[in-house]
């Protein structure tokens, strides 16, 4: 077990050994949800806010679950209904929480930095639920678990990565992680989306989709981000899913056992075929499963983690 951190704010300042101890740790509580009893008492008097200031389903609703597992007090924060809408700081709104015992607080936000601007000043553990198109780690967690699951490792496989990569913050912790862990990172979509310099953090880029999904293991689809784009970057969606959506075609020049990803949410019939979404070789909903893992896994060791004998016992 490496892992002594406080927060987790992002995939890039982690170590390989503490990426594999919070997908180890995730293995355990994928087993503990799928006893009878799907409880543990390992937050047990703690106390998780869910501050989401930007939409959500399948990260909020699994960090809450999460935290219900492991027998946490979780209060969901509305953004909306709030005192944000009133004019109070992000500080201001964090300090108050602090001041009522919350003990992790969990943030997604537009800005980007807004989480590591929180673990500054704050007691409580800050977990980074996705900071504008800075890192999303969790999905990046999530989605390096279910390679690991799917195929039995994750060093020397070949991922292609493919859509809006520049407004993408699952890309980012993605490239971080899969890079970190040994595999091959191909990112592939319009020139605009997919600036040469994501080289620097040690992928290749192509523009040629079929050069990007030969001999592919996974292919990781993305969606276009409209709201982060502040001007049109490709001529139209229909030509985006011309040059650049996933169909039967294309899926055939990957390996034959390649599997499709996506983080959700989904434009059916933009980025990927609808029937494709669906098909045998999508874990796309494995990968919304294997959330609730690997964010439990999260929860637990930023609060200290420790022995879980319930586990043992099982
Ligand atoms: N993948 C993801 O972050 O989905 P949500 O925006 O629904 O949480």
């Amino acid at each position: 077990m490496s892992w002594t951190r406080k927060h987790l704010v992002d995939i890039e300042s982690l170590s390989a050994d503490e990426i594999t101890a919070v997908l180890d740790t995730a293995r355990n509580f994928k087993a503990v949800g799928e006893r009878v009893i799907k409880k543990v008492p390992a937050l047990q008097g703690r106390t998780v806010v869910n501050l989401f200031v930007e939409p959500s389903t399948r990260t909020r609703i699994s960090f809450e679950l999460a935290a219900k597992r492991l027998s946490a007090d979780i209060i969901n924060f509305s953004a909306e209904s709030s005192s944000l809408k009133k004019g109070e700081t992000l500080k201001d709104t964090a300090r108050n929480l602090e001041a009522l015992n919350a003990d992790i607080i969990i943030i997604r936000h537009k800005a980007a930095g807004a989480p590591h601007f929180l673990s500054r000043f704050l007691k409580a553990r800050v977990v980074n639920a996705g900071d504008g198109a800075h890192e999303h780690p969790t999905q990046a967690l999530l989605d390096v678990f279910t390679i690991r699951e799917t195929k039995g490792r994750v060093e020397g496989l070949n991922v292609t990565i493919l859509g809006d990569i520049l407004y993408s913050r699952v890309a980012r912790s993605n490239i971080w992680a899969l890079t970190k862990l040994g595999a091959n990172v191909t990112l592939c979509g319009p020139s605009t989306l997919v600036p040469k310099v994501f080289e620097k953090m040690g992928c290749r880029v192509t523009y040629n989709l079929d050069d990007a999904l030969e001999g592919a293991d996974i292919v990781n689809l993305l969606r276009i981000q409209h709201e982060r784009q502040r001007k049109t970057m490709f001529p139209s969606i229909g030509e985006y899913t011309a040059m650049f959506g996933l169909n039967e075609k294309r899926l055939a020049l990957t390996k034959p056992d390649a599997t499709i990803m996506h983080p959700g949410p989904i434009n059916r019939g933009v980025e990927i075929e609808s029937e494709l979404a669906d098909c045998e070789r999508s874990v796309i909903l494995d990968q919304v499963t294997n959330g609730l893992a690997v964010r439990m896994a999260v929860l637990f060791l930023v609060n200290g983690g420790g022995k879980l004998p319930e586990m043992e016992s099982q």
